[in-house]
């Protein structure tokens, strides 16, 4: 058993993405979308790179990269295609630049240099025997039970319970963390635009102080974890200033703890609803590493990431303008034919599968050894003991976009 082969193949429901249909980039928020991007970014994907209008007063337009060309183009030109965005005040209830993301070269390679040993691999490999530990304790829970709610009961608390212990902060914390998160990322799920903003400001307040006491305390008495590393870290002889680490600190949370709970949702999703593909992970663990790598690929947990235009000018086609907001869509180009061989094939027997989950370039992901060595443990320790298992019949699952996942994940164990 090989491959799947999916619906977007046979071309079946590709939607009609001309304005004349009523387009609107507003559909990309939608949860039908979320659910299934496959079709959208099809078509996408046929034409230049597409400039709309956000349809919000004042709003810049925005640059829809789809093309697998236009997106490695972008990752290989971070002057025209800047990070700088959601400066200041930013949307995501930031003060300043978050460290490194926001950040454009030269300064940026700075804090890449200074921070990617921490993230190596083999650093990575030491927490294996801790994250096997921290799975089954989880699956504990509810393994005997008829089933569980997967995105709360694991999806959630797995990844943020590991980032708490690297980063050495207390365990009773996890809840805050879960409440801020959510305040950062989903603005609390609040669907008018200023209470979404009120929402993401009033938990970017509260991350700030947390981090602000969690440094007071750390200055008196040093504890473990990477936290107290970062504190004394020097790149040319400089330690990173208090700003700087809670800069990075406040990308952590947000780049850490979702996108794993997303990735988890996604895969187990996946599985779900593919007995014979999952089937493949009980009979032989070895292709788990594959596995990883495929769904990365297939679901895009991480659909797309921003840019800003620094210039006027024509980019593959498209009149790009200086200040329009980009949308590099990784998800679209994780799954376009004219880049990768039997794109719309699910095989987790890829001898190759260069994706752009992670993105691409200069800020291509700095966890994503991490990331990975949590999604194989889960897929791991998961199907050792729950080998079968569906989604609850007649569930009706909304999935959040761009970082896709779901808000309640009801599975029944077979
Ligand atoms: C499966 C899980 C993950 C996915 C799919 C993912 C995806 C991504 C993507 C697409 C980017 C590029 C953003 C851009 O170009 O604007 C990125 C950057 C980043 N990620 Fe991840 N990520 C994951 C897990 C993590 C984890 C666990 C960490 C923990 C620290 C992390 C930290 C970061 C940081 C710090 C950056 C910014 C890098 C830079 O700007 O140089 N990510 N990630």
């Amino acid at each position: 058993m090989g491959h799947v082969t999916t619906e977007v193949e046979a071309g079946a429901d590709r939607p009609s993405l001309g304005d004349e249909d009523g387009w609107s980039i507003q559909m990309l928020i939608s949860s039908e979308f979320a659910r299934n991007p496959r079709p959208y970014y099809e078509a996408l994907r046929h034409g230049p790179p597409r400039r709309d209008d956000l349809e919000m007063p004042g709003s810049p337009k925005t640059v829809i990269l789809s093309r697998h060309q236009d997106v490695e183009a972008a990752f290989r030109n971070p002057q025209l295609f800047s990070s700088q965005f959601g400066q200041g005040s930013g949307s995501l209830g930031n003060d300043r630049p978050l460290i490194p993301l926001m950040i454009d070269p030269p300064e940026h390679k700075k804090y890449r240099v200074l921070l990617d040993p921490y993230f190596a691999p083999r650093h990575m490999a030491k927490l294996e025997e801790g994250l096997t530990e921290l799975v089954n304790g989880l699956i504990d829970k509810f393994a005997d039970k008829e089933g569980c709610e997967f995105t709360s009961e694991f999806a959630v608390p797995m990844p943020c319970t590991a980032f708490l212990e690297l980063l050495g902060l207390p365990l009773e914390d996890l809840d805050f963390f879960l409440h801020i998160k959510e305040g950062i990322v989903r603005g609390h799920g609040k669907l008018d635009m200023e209470e979404q903003i009120q929402a993401r400001t009033e938990a970017g307040r509260a991350c700030y102080d947390y981090f602000e006491k969690v440094l007071d305390g750390l200055a008196e008495e040093r504890g473990g974890g990477l936290l107290c590393e970062l504190m004394e870290a020097e790149v040319d002889g400089q330690r990173l200033t208090r700003e700087e680490i809670m800069d990075i600190c406040f990308l952590f949370i947000l780049a850490g703890l979702d996108t794993v709970t997303d990735s988890l949702c996604c895969f187990f999703n996946y599985l779900a609803e593919h007995p014979e593909q999952r089937q493949r992970i009980v009979d032989d663990p070895e292709v788990i590493p594959s596995v990883v790598e495929e769904l990365l690929r297939w679901e895009s947990p991480v659909a797309g990431v921003a840019r800003i235009v620094t210039e006027d000018t024509e980019f593959n086609g498209c009149p790009v303008h200086k200040g329009d907001s980009v949308l590099v869509f990784v998800g679209a180009a994780n799954t376009d034919p004219d880049a990768i061989e039997r794109a719309h094939e699910v095989d987790f027997d890829r001898t190759t599968n260069r994706h752009y989950a992670f993105g691409g370039g200069i800020h291509r992901c700095l966890g994503s050894h991490l990331a990975r060595l949590e999604l194989r443990v889960a897929l791991r320790e998961w199907h050792k003991r729950i080998p079968d298992y569906r989604v609850a019949e007649g569930a009706e699952l909304v999935w959040t976009p761009m970082l896709r996942s779901v808000h309640q994940l009801p599975l029944v164990f077979g």
